[in-house]
């Protein structure tokens, strides 16, 4: 098996970006993203159109994601795709095409778990990237989960903690929304932020358990500042954008690192890692990196492109399947729901 070369073909369709990818012993040959603009004007992702988008673009990016790899689809030894979890008419596309893909190419099928893919992210190999040893601790945060999960081999996660309403990243494309921003706005919080004072203003951290997260209070708590300051001001949040942001982007991020110090308390493990679309944000990972520097934690933060959705996680995480001979059975179903563990 070492020698040889092992072409896998990742598809990524969960949400609303269609994303295909080829990894090749590891290694990322293409990572091909369809951001779908269809859903800004809404404030949010419309299910419907997010599925009849995946519809158009999946045949082109797939195409493409070979193509810039410099291989033919009869080079492929898999097929990987994202069985969940998700929006069902999203993963619907994507299973779809995998399983008659694969069936065509009479090439094995490898189904992968969306939030596994996002932590199996670490495992692309690439100059200069730094493997997690097992066992390491992964805090997820994305637009639909927050988790703390114990790693210990590719495939035995087990979640120490997570979130008991809102995910992070809504807590960020929510306040966003309030502040009158366009979807998502977790980037442009995060851009504004770097303008402003972190301290200006004061949101109170929810209270909960060690390990878990609770955001829904805080966003609540944005409402009514944002509300009451404008009633005194009509052009409070113009006059103060910037330091709105920062103090909203350091009130989560506080809270994140909080839960962080708490697991490296509970459970010894110094071995930090971030995964999904907010590790994007520019204040969690200067934090993690002076962590290292400060708490003699060792930090994984990845590459900008495999932090939101991608396919190169899915493609990763179907490698490491392919070396187990863990394949799908064609009757494999997507999967609207599905823990990080299943
Ligand atoms: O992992 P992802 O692409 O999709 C899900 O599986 O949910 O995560 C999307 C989330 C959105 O809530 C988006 O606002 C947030 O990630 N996000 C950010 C940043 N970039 C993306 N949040 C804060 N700062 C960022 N730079
Ligand atoms: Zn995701």
């Amino acid at each position: 098996m070492s020698n040889k070369t092992v072409y896998i073909l990742g598809i990524e369709s969960s949400c609303d970006d269609t994303s295909a990818s080829v990894i090749c012993n590891g290694k990322v040959l293409s990572n091909v993203v369809a951001n779908q603009e269809v859903h800004a004007k809404y404030g949010g992702v419309v299910p419907e159109l997010a599925s009849r988008a995946h519809q158009q673009n999946i045949v082109p990016v797939v195409q493409q994601a070979i193509e810039q790899a410099g291989i033919t689809k009869h080079d492929l030894n898999a097929i990987a795709f994202t069985r969940g979890p998700g929006l069902m008419g999203s993963l619907l596309v994507g299973t779809s095409f995998a399983k008659s893909l694969a069936l065509g190419l009479n090439i094995p099928l490898i189904d992968v778990n969306h939030m596994q893919a996002h932590i199996l992210a670490h495992f692309i190999e690439e100059e200069g990237s730094k493997i997690p040893p097992f066992p390491f601790v992964c805090l997820t945060i994305s637009g639909g989960h927050t988790q703390i999960v114990k790693i210990t081999n590719h495939f035995e996660m087990e979640i120490l903690g997570e979130t008991i309403d809102d995910a992070v990243g809504e807590a960020f494309d929510k306040s966003a929304k309030i502040l009158g921003l366009p979807y998502p706005g977790g980037p442009l919080i995060d851009k504004y932020a770097q303008l402003g004072n972190p301290k200006a203003f004061k949101f109170t951290k929810p209270k909960v358990g060690d390990l878990e997260f609770s955001f829904s209070g805080l966003k609540t708590g944005i409402l009514y500042f944002i509300q009451k300051n404008t009633k005194e001001n009509p052009d409070f949040i113009k006059e103060n954008l910037h330091d709105v942001c920062a103090s909203i982007q350091h009130t989560i991020i506080e809270i994140l690192m909080d839960k962080l110090k708490n697991t490296v308390k509970q459970t010894g493990i110094k071995h930090i890692a971030i995964a999904g679309g907010v590790s994007a944000n520019s204040e969690i990972r200067k934090r993690l990196t002076t962590a290292q520097k400060h708490w003699g934690w060792t930090t994984y933060i990845p590459k900008f492109e495999y932090t939101t959705d991608n396919a190169a996680m899915i493609a990763i995480a179907g490698y490491l399947k392919y070396l187990n001979n863990d394949y799908s059975d064609i009757s494999v179903t997507a999967q609207a729901r599905l823990k990080v563990t299943e």
